[in-house]
């Protein structure tokens, strides 16, 4: 059962059950007490705490998580991995465990078909009412049910948050995997594997992870790791033997052209490339770029440690944009951000890859010769300052450094490099004050900290003047930047609209006073600070200069018409299809939009011309657009529709089109729907399970879509010698006339052909008891076939050579009777006498072979020099 049908049958189990399907959060979580997406439910958390009212009680999501606790287990084992995927389904005060558990065990059992003699189940130690209805209600066998503590059976975030008693699902892999158990997963974890994990949710943890009160509501939360699934009903021995965790070992072979399964330490790094090849492309997918902190930690140091694998494995090319590419292929059908954004993901990791490479090598030898000298002298410890020098000079993430010395069993002595560490960024602040260079990453927090967010402007005006705060190479702050060049400028304020909600930055121009460039692109440089691209045309640009800013109006009314026929759209959709019918995602440029959005089935033709009238008459209404800010209660009571996951403060901007659209929005809109002009639907197909597509031409590209279709029908009439209106009916008839003629040139063919057939079986010789026919016929290779075939039929005891010649080729067709392939002779051989004069090559059965070569001219000499050869064979 391949991947992709065991998420379906996952979603369209819990969908037949009225559960929402919400796609996955981005593994940057709205939260800011936790690193890294590491579950299904994190995504859904204020409503399990109370803190926000769910739009719906019941929803099932196939979530993205990324979990590094155990990251240099990774590669070692055959289960760890940093990125999974988490089936989950989720009750927010809805139903209990009464019924998640009996869904669980029939999904397990009926839907992905696992035999029910391989389960078992766990549960807290005190939860009898768990016990009871896995035993009374689902009929699971009492000796099969185990009761475990806190540690096993008590699930929590790892941070403060709802947790709760939980009860697991374990798969008996059998006895290759070790002893029996008769406490089943409590005695041998590596036979019996977990594959579900249901939280009865219904306490709240204290940061220090204890259990201190009762949540409002008693909730469910589920998670079932898809790749185990994938390894149970595959039959596979690991994760990377399944399909999509396969393909990525797969493309890591073909590389390193290392065999897997052929030595330990050729595995272990196969498999590091396969996990992080794919946790690196859904990290950078979803906006996380290298770095020295947090989360640009976890990703630099996933990339650092793939690239030594590769390196390891005797690899010097660049590996990490390829393991972007396999990842990709196998999953960017279910996960279209990292297709959409594949670009960007390329492009981020191809630069991590060659600033790590160029000190990689130097570093590796550093740390090997600081190894030997640390065991010679007996000691235990790798010296602080030296695992401060390989982080400093070479690029080593301390706990990749601290990686490779534990396999040579030694410990990084922290307390020096944690010293050097704090030094260093001592330094750095001192030089901060002084003006110097310092990183971007480091630069853009730090610069909302102290001079707060970049003001926006653009709502109301598309030109203004501001000062420019800091410039960017994209590494590191520069003091200024001249012709030629591109950099990030941050501005006090701006009207240029920074890439958000679906929708492009902003294009421009910006002018100082002894410089100017253009704006290429707008963007978010971390939340609320602006940053845009600028290419310099002229002159300097400098830090503290004033500037003039102006948008490209033409670009941004696009960008406007395009936004507001996207809500248009999505009301549309809800309207016609229903409330489940939301936005699950969106690209909004001048002159055109896609939406993908929640729904089951594809859209009839019928239907999407019916979407597409709607959409239209409501641009033609001209009602206006209105956009304000409120509170958010306030919002929710008028109904406005929030994207789900995403994080709204207090107040929130509403847009309203008409009296119909509401929708929580930060882009830019055209003041009425007129505006728009024209929004022609272009395709409409499938993205993912349950999610579909829709594209539209919008504006002026609609309308020069439409011209240019009314164009080309135009052209067809004239072709058809008819006006546009008949094109249909004509072209009809037409084809009707064609498929009468063609059944009457068959029939003609089918006559002609036969009538061929016995004149040349009239005119076959006698050699020696047998008939022998040799002729030309130039009617292409497939009809002489026809013809050779026909011949023996009629013949008795027959060899026929036949040859065709057209399009500057030549072929040969030789057919030998049954009874003269007995007798031992070949069509095959017989043939290939041709073949040699045509300058080609063939090939066949004895009865039936076919040849052919370039040589067009000299077809008759081939014919000639088979049919001596029939001859030499059947009269020797
Ligand atoms: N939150 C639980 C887990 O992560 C179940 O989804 O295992």
């Amino acid at each position: 059962m391949e991947t992709r049908r065991i998420r379906e049958i996952f979603l369209d189990f819990f969908i037949g059950r009225d559960h929402r399907h919400v796609p996955s959060s981005s593994l940057v979580p709205n939260d800011p007490t936790l690193l890294l997406t590491n579950a299904g439910m994190n995504q859904f958390k204020p409503y399990f705490v109370g803190e926000q009212t769910p739009p719906f009680p019941r929803a099932v999501t196939v979530q993205k998580c990324l979990r590094t606790p155990d990251i240099d287990e990774v590669g070692k084992t055959a289960r760890h991995l940093t990125f999974f995927e988490m089936l989950g389904n989720f009750s927010f005060g809805d139903y209990y465990k009464s019924n998640a558990c009996p869904w669980a065990w029939e999904l397990v059992t009926e839907g992905w078909g696992i035999d029910a003699e391989r389960l078992w189940v766990t549960i807290f130690q005190t939860d009898d009412e768990a016990f009871e209805i896995w035993r009374d209600g689902v009929g699971v066998r009492e000796d099969r049910i185990v009761r475990r503590g806190r540690k096993d059976n008590f699930w929590d975030m790892t941070v403060a948050g709802p947790c709760g008693p939980c009860s697991e699902i374990y798969v008996d892999l059998g006895e290759a995997y070790g002893p029996a158990s008769d406490a089943g997963p409590e005695g041998n974890e590596d036979r019996y594997l977990e594959i579900w994990n249901l939280v009865f949710m219904q306490n709240e943890c204290n940061a220090q992870i204890e259990p201190v009160a009762e949540l409002p509501k008693k909730n469910i939360d589920t998670g079932a790791g898809l790749e185990r699934l994938a390894l149970v009903l595959q039959g596979k021995p690991s994760v990377f033997e399944t399909d999509t965790l396969g393909g990525m070992i797969e493309r890591a072979q073909s590389l390193t052209g290392k065999i897997y399964g052929s030595d330990p330490h050729v595995d272990r790094n196969l498999r590091i490339l396969a996990d992080h090849g794919r946790s690196l492309t859904f990290l950078i997918g979803d906006g996380v770029l290298p770095s020295n902190q947090e989360r640009g930690y976890v990703l630099r140091r996933i990339m650092r440690r793939a690239v030594r694998a590769a390196r390891v494995l005797g690899y010097d090319k660049p590996i990490l944009t390829e393991l972007v590419d396999a990842c990709n292929e196998l999953m960017g059908d279910f996960y279209g951000e990292i297709r959409d954004r594949k670009a960007f993901i390329l492009d981020v990791a191809a630069r991590e890859e060659d600033r790590f490479s160029a000190t990689l090598r130097q570093g590796l030898a550093l740390l090997e010769n600081e190894v030997e000298r640390v065991r010679a002298a007996g000691a235990g410890e790798l010296p602080g300052d030296v695992a401060f020098r390989l982080h400093d000079t070479f690029g080593f993430p301390v706990d990749l450094t601290a990686e490779i010395a534990s396999e040579a069993s030694l410990e990084v002595e922290r307390s020096t490099f944690d010293r050097l560490m704090a030094e260093q960024r001592e330094r750095a602040r001192a030089a901060r004050k002084t003006g110097e260079a310092r990183p971007a990453a480091e630069l853009f927090s730090s610069l909302v900290a102290e001079r707060g967010e970049t003001e926006f402007e653009g709502y109301e005006r598309l030109a203004t003047t501001a000062t420019i705060v800091a410039l960017s190479d994209g590494t590191a702050s520069v003091p200024a930047a001249s012709e030629g060049d591109e950099v990030d400028v941050i501005l006090d304020r701006t009207v240029f609209y920074a890439e958000g909600g679906g929708q492009v930055g902003d294009r421009g121009w910006i002018k100082a006073p002894s410089g100017e460039g253009a704006v290429i692109d707008t963007r978010r440089l971390v939340p609320n600070l602006t940053g845009h691209r600028v290419k310099l045309r002229a002159g300097e640009l400098r830090v503290g200069d004033e500037v003039e800013l102006r948008v490209d109006e033409r670009w941004r009314v696009g960008a406007a018409q395009a936004h507001t026929a996207t809500h248009i759209l999505h009301w549309v959709l809800r309207d016609r299809l229903g409330e489940h019918a939301t936005q699950a995602g969106s690209l909004v440029e001048p002159g055109r939009l896609r939406f993908d959005f929640n729904h089951f089935e594809a859209l009839s033709g019928g239907h999407v011309e019916e979407i597409g009238g709607e959409i239209q008459e409501r641009v033609l209404t001209d009602d206006p657009v209105r956009a304000y800010e409120t509170s958010f209660d306030f919002a929710r009571s008028i109904g406005a529709m929030a994207i789900f996951g995403e994080k709204y403060g207090d107040f929130v901007r509403v847009v309203e089109v008409g009296e119909y659209s509401k929708e929580l929005c930060g882009g830019t809109h055209v003041p009425h729907t007129a505006t728009i002009g024209a929004v022609v639907l272009t395709g409409e197909g499938s993205v993912g399970a349950n999610l579909r597509r829709i594209e539209a031409l919008v504006g002026a590209d609609g309308l020069s879509y439409l011209q240019r279709r009314a164009a080309a029908l135009e052209e067809a009439a004239a072709l058809l010698k008819t006006n546009p209106d008949d094109v249909i009916a004509k072209l009809e008839r037409t084809l009707q006339a064609q498929k009468e003629m063609e059944g009457k040139l068959g029939q003609i063919e089918r006559q002609q052909a036969e009538a061929d057939a016995r004149d040349l079986a009239a005119a076959a010789v006698d050699v020696d008891g047998a008939r022998l026919v040799a002729a030309r016929r130039d009617i292409g290779v497939d009809r002489l076939r026809t013809l050779a075939q026909r011949l023996k039929g009629q013949l008795g005891s027959a060899v026929i050579v036949l040859g065709t010649a057209g399009g500057g080729k030549a072929n040969l067709v030789g057919a030998v009777s049954k009874d003269l392939v007995d007798r031992g002779v070949s069509a095959r051989d017989l043939i290939a006498a041709g073949a040699e004069i045509l300058g080609g090559g063939g090939g066949g059965k004895p009865d039936l072979a076919i040849s052919g070569g370039p040589n067009a001219a000299r077809l008759d000499d081939a014919i000639s020099a088979v049919a001596d050869a029939a001859r030499r064979h059947l009269a020797p």
